[in-house]
């Protein structure tokens, strides 16, 4: 191995083992990197009538298909791989004698092993909802309250990979004992199951402290809607709490900002981008809910882009943050892979146009920053990914004018090739659709 590619790797590791120190936190080997998969909440809610609604009711066939469709539309082979069940799957009591839980006799007439076995077999994983308290968020079934042993045993005999623990209807319940508690039932059944907790989302303050040493990500915003507004409304979320929740994430427990609503009615192609391009800088669980038959050909290129899935799974796990907001116009910055031979990080920047700037708030806009003011600092300068198509025009032009045509290149979401070097006092301009974002990757330099 050359002796730079060699020094390179050695402060990536160094760079790496750092981070995990600051921020260790839950150690049952798993979400190393952000799960990727499939949850029907906000898509398919809590429909249960199969006789009106036959392709949309909580069922073992909704998830059959979708296992059929993760893996014949391409989704499992860029990574997607928990299909997670959320609320409504019980039956509406506990077993009269064992007081176990049970699914819903009609939809999953045929029980949550024969379902669990067909998504292994598709060589995906198996999630399932369950609630800390009473009942559940739906108020359908029983909560875990005075079951905790129990059902985590229920849940390894059903050989599920991942719990999505809900909080609600939980008068007098500590959640700061539940929380570790359940959790600590579930690594006593010695099956590895992710722990996803909602844990934060019902506190007033919650104690990131305390939640990243027992689950693997946590909900720390609304339930979100298919619509702009709740996808702006959680980066905003996201936004206020930044100092805190950035501190925490990393290898192994992720802030969870909610599902992917990609691919159902109210998005808009470039709004579906945003989303997508977010969720990648701030590290976020990519876990889809929609109708994976009728997702839009466009939008499943999207949500199978693999350069922007790398870096949501950037294996340094640093979550990140918008460090420019004003008016319409916001700048979020991620740290990620490769470091150059003396250390400097690349970077993925993500451009948003949130679509209300005057005098013309539908318009695209067209943003101009120096890139030392992103915290770019490494003097080599950065290599930008732009599209193949347009790095012919670029190799014949010399380089300020390289500069005065960056509004025109494509991004991360066009297809690729590593071009342009920009320095941190050079100006990067980009024009950015309403309700849009451009998204680029810039990769540091190396010194010779
Ligand atoms: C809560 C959760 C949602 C979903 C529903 C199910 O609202 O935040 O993600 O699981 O419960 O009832």
């Amino acid at each position: 191995m050359p002796r730079e590619d060699c020094c390179s790797m050695l402060l990536a590791l160094v760079a790496r083992f750092l981070w995990l120190c600051s921020v260790a936190g839950l150690e049952n080997g798993l979400a190393r990197t952000p799960p990727l998969g499939w949850m029907p909440f906000e898509r398919f809610r809590c429909v249960t009538d199969c006789v009106k609604f036959p392709r949309d009711c909580i069922s073992e066939s909704l998830f059959m298909r979708t296992a059929d469709l993760l893996v014949s539309e391409g989704y499992s082979a860029v990574g997607y791989e928990y299909l997670i069940i959320d609320d409504c799957w019980m039956e509406r009591q506990r077993h009269e004698i064992t007081k176990e839980l049970m699914p819903d006799r009609e939809r999953f007439p045929r029980g949550l092993n024969f379902l669990s076995d067909y998504i292994h077999n598709k060589g995906l994983k198996f999630g399932l909802y369950h609630d800390i308290g009473e009942r559940t968020c739906m108020h359908f079934g029983p909560g875990a309250n005075g079951y905790y042993a129990l059902d985590a045993k229920t849940f390894a005999n059903w050989n599920v990979d991942y719990v999505k623990l809900d909080g609600c209807f939980i008068k007098n319940i500590n959640l700061d004992i539940a929380y570790p508690a359940f959790g600590r039932e579930l690594n006593k059944t010695g099956r590895p199951m992710v722990y996803s907790c909602s844990w934060p989302y019902y506190q007033k303050h919650p104690n990131y402290e305390l939640i990243k040493k027992h689950c693997n990500l946590w909900r720390f915003a609304d339930d979100i809607r298919d619509a702009f507004d709740s996808v702006g409304k959680t980066m905003y979320n996201y936004y206020k709490q930044q100092k805190n929740l950035t501190k925490h994430a990393g290898p192994g427990h992720w802030n969870d900002p909610d599902m992917l609503v990609l691919g159902n009615y109210r998005l808009s192609y470039d709004a579906s981008r945003l989303q997508l391009a977010i969720w990648a800088i701030i590290a976020a669980p990519l876990i889809m809910t929609n109708d994976l038959q009728t997702v839009r050909p466009a939008i499943k290129t999207l949500l199978q882009n693999r350069a922007i899935i790398e870096v949501d799974q950037d294996p340094l796990g640093i979550p990140g943050r918008c460090v420019y907001i004003a008016g319409s116009f916001q700048i979020w910055v991620r740290p990620v892979m490769p470091f150059n031979n003396i250390g400097a990080h690349s970077y993925a920047v993500a451009f948003v146009n949130i679509g209300n700037y005057e005098p013309c708030p539908l318009c695209p806009q067209t943003y101009e920053v120096v890139l030392k003011r992103l915290g770019f600092e490494n003097d080599l300068g950065y290599k930008v990914i732009v599209s193949i198509s347009l790095a012919i025009l670029k190799y014949t032009l010399h380089f300020y004018i390289q500069i005065l045509f960056t509004q025109i290149f494509e991004d991360l979401f066009g297809s690729m090739e590593d071009l342009g070097l920009f320095k941190p006092k050079d100006k990067f301009i980009t024009r950015v659709n309403p309700s849009g974002v451009t998204f680029f990757k810039f990769t540091s330099v190396d010194m010779y």
